[in-house]
């Protein structure tokens, strides 16, 4: 699952005692473990070997430039939602034929900005979208590959936030305009209308909804096919579960077992957008404890880290097992379950400095008695942690260290005070 692990009380991440980290750039920091994130990413490729696929890292669960560049260094494309995004991936030294680009909503720039790179796929979400593209691509005299985001239509049962396969999304097109558009943009002069596109969900924790909307998307191809339309690639997104410790996630290679078979002699090109899967292991939030507050109704543990760091249980509910990094030898923990069976535990509220009730990192949590100064990490941080951080109540974003074996250093550095006012002193207009 990963390299976070405890050694006499004490949790390391790969050789590296987390307190370590702690004691020099401070808290709150995301720790990342190198070996987690390429182990998963190697899993991965290993499951869905047999389809010999694109992986394209979803960028946006941890954009962190030196971990893009760790993945495109071990040959690892990208999946984009954004200039910036294409931005980074290109600074990180990504093979700009191996990067995908989604999203409902891009703009002219970054549809030149990624014609110009030379991207390998525009992820198509509409008619108006896939016109506007012609004619920026034709004003140019040039030709690109496109594919359309078909929204199958599946319920992938997790979050309502987060469901994008579901006809009342704003994600993709409906099959039926799907074939349609095959149909009347086949040869087009400017964009290659070749492939399709599904992400229906993140996370997704049964391989049901996956294998209905390929069936779907390839009843779709079968048809286009006899009517002399070819589509020869299909990205099957991303979605994949990380191992947060309520219900262990499928692995790679479950999923792979049922997707696999699907498409093995189908003969497209394929394409995967794993970000959690890759990712969510890989990475801890580590924070100190301020103070412990006991009320008439609840017991807190009040950290100097919560909403603006990891939003992830305000906004979506999110469960992440949360542990002292120091622990006497009863209270290693066993597993990452909701609820340990262990004496002596509290029961308390973790909560941040954040001026809002919404502000919390666990409600009625069983920990061990905490005290002042006590180090917690809060586990499977890596997706969706520092990416959706923010400056709210005016506090820097946190510092990111990234270890490779005995070895650990700075990716990003804490945010300072100046930093907050920077682009409200340096206006141009
Ligand atoms: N491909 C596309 C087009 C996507 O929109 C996403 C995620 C992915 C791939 C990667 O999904 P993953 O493998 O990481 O599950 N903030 C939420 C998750 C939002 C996911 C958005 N799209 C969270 O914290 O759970």
């Amino acid at each position: 699952m990963d390299e976070f692990r405890y050694r006499d009380g004490q949790l390391y991440c790969e050789q590296i005692p987390v307190k370590d980290i702690a004691a020099t750039v401070g808290t709150p920091t995301y720790i990342y473990s190198a070996a987690t994130l390429l182990g998963h990413y190697r899993k991965m490729a290993e499951a869905f070997g047999l389809l010999k696929p694109t992986i394209c890292y979803s960028i946006k669960s941890c954009q962190n430039l030196h971990i893009c560049s760790m993945l495109a260094d071990n040959g690892c494309g990208f999946d984009v939602v954004s200039g910036g995004e294409l931005y980074r991936a290109l600074q990180a030294g990504a093979d700009p034929s191996q990067i995908v680009y989604a999203g409902v909503g891009k703009t002219d720039r970054e549809l030149c900005e990624a014609i110009e790179a030379g991207i390998g796929l525009f992820n198509i979400e509409s008619e108006a979208e896939l016109q506007n593209l012609a004619s920026i691509v034709a004003s140019r005299n040039a030709r690109v590959s496109a594919a359309l985001r078909i929204n199958p239509d599946v319920d992938p049962k997790t979050h309502a936030y987060t469901s994008t396969g579901k006809k009342e999304t704003k994600f993709g097109v409906d099959l039926d305009k799907a074939h349609e558009l095959f149909k009347a943009w086949n040869n087009h002069k400017s964009v290659h209308l070749r492939g399709a596109h599904l992400h229906i969900g993140s996370p997704v924790y049964t391989v049901e909804p996956y294998v209905e909307a390929i069936q779907k998307v390839l009843k779709l191809i079968h048809s286009l096919k006899s009517e002399g339309v070819v589509i020869d690639s299909l990205d099957i997104g991303g979605g994949y579960g990380a191992n947060y410790g309520i219900t262990d996630s499928p692995s790679a290679a479950d999923y792979a077992r049922a997707i696999v078979p699907l498409l093995k002699s189908e003969n497209l090109k394929i394409y995967i957008e794993p970000g959690r899967s890759l990712v969510g292991n890989a990475g801890v939030l580590l924070a100190r404890v301020l103070y412990t507050k006991e009320t008439p109704a609840k017991r807190f543990v009040i950290t100097d880290t919560g909403m603006n760091d990891l939003i992830r249980p305000s906004l979506y509910g999110a469960f992440h097992f949360i542990w002292p990094a120091q622990v006497a030898k009863e209270f290693v923990p066993a597993s990452r379950a909701e609820k340990l069976d262990l004496p002596g535990l509290l029961e308390v509220d973790v909560v941040g400095p954040v001026c809002e009730s919404g502000d919390f990192l666990a409600k009625g949590r069983c920990l061990p008695p905490m005290e002042r100064c006590d180090l917690l990490a809060v586990f499977t941080a890596g997706a969706y942690g520092m990416v959706m951080s923010s400056q709210y109540n005016s506090r820097p974003r946190a510092a990111e260290v990234l270890v490779q074996g005995d070895r650990w250093r700075v990716i990003r550095r804490r945010e300072t005070y100046e930093d907050l006012l920077r682009a409200e002193i340096e206006v141009e207009y």
